[in-house]
């Protein structure tokens, strides 16, 4: 099985464009797990899946391919690229209802752990909210990224320019409150170092990632 570098982390942290390119520096695959959340909500909301309640769910039949490449990256379902889709602010507000379903959460811990371990590659950056702590408590590396309300809120806004800051502010800080009842995601576990990109542009935080790793692989 590939070596998991596990990253946690809030909207906003850096997670996300630091994981692709640090992937992208060491030639290791990229994997997006919030991308599978976003799929599933996609599916509910599309008719392909019943919408997650019992306790017993398995969702075998969800249809779901996800690119590790980190530059060229893209996700399909049922037949359909939904790259683009699963981005939309409708996913975003449905999404964390998804995800606090515990059945969710087995069937997306096992997703992860089957697409790492059939993907030959030498080792794999993975960034989500319990990966540190639930998917790969055992990985080599395991980081938390963090940075301030303010910053993080900041480098949102940027990411989606019209969008009003207010409610940009609400929708981030109710999403975080949502997901962090399901797993913290905002202090580090035992044995998790954390990088605090508050302070740092984003080259710096590959660098300060990139030091974490070569120091622990
Ligand atoms: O990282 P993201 O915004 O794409 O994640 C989408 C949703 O999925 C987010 O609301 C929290 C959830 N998620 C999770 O609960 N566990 C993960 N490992 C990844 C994402």
């Amino acid at each position: 099985m590939a070596e998991i570098v596990a990253i946690d982390g809030p909207a906003g942290s850096g997670k996300s464009s630091v994981s692709k390119e640090v992937a992208r520096r060491l030639g290791f695959g990229y994997l997006d797990t919030g991308a599978a959340y976003r799929a599933l909500s996609w599916a509910v909301a599309e008719g392909h899946v019943a919408k997650p309640e019992a306790a017993d769910e398995t969702f075998d039949g969800f249809d779901y391919e996800i690119s590790l490449n980190p530059d060229d990256f893209w996700v399909k379902s049922y037949g359909v690229d939904i790259t683009n889709a699963i981005r939309l602010p409708k996913i975003a507000e449905s999404v964390s209802a998804v995800a606090g379903v515990p059945a969710v959460r087995r069937f997306m811990k096992k997703l992860t752990r089957d697409l790492v371990s059939q993907s030959e590659l030498g080792g794999v950056v993975v960034e989500g909210r319990d990966i540190t702590t639930v998917v790969a408590p055992d990985a080599p590396v395991r980081l938390l990224l963090t940075a301030s309300e303010e910053v993080r809120l900041e480098r949102r806004a940027k990411e989606l320019s019209p969008e009003d800051l207010a409610t940009l502010r609400q929708q981030v800080l109710e999403r975080d409150k949502s997901d962090s009842k399901v797993v913290d995601f905002m202090k580090p576990a035992d044995g998790v170092d954390l990088v605090d990109t508050t302070n740092l542009d984003f080259e710096q935080s590959v660098q300060a990632v990139l030091s974490i790793i070569r120091e622990q692989l």
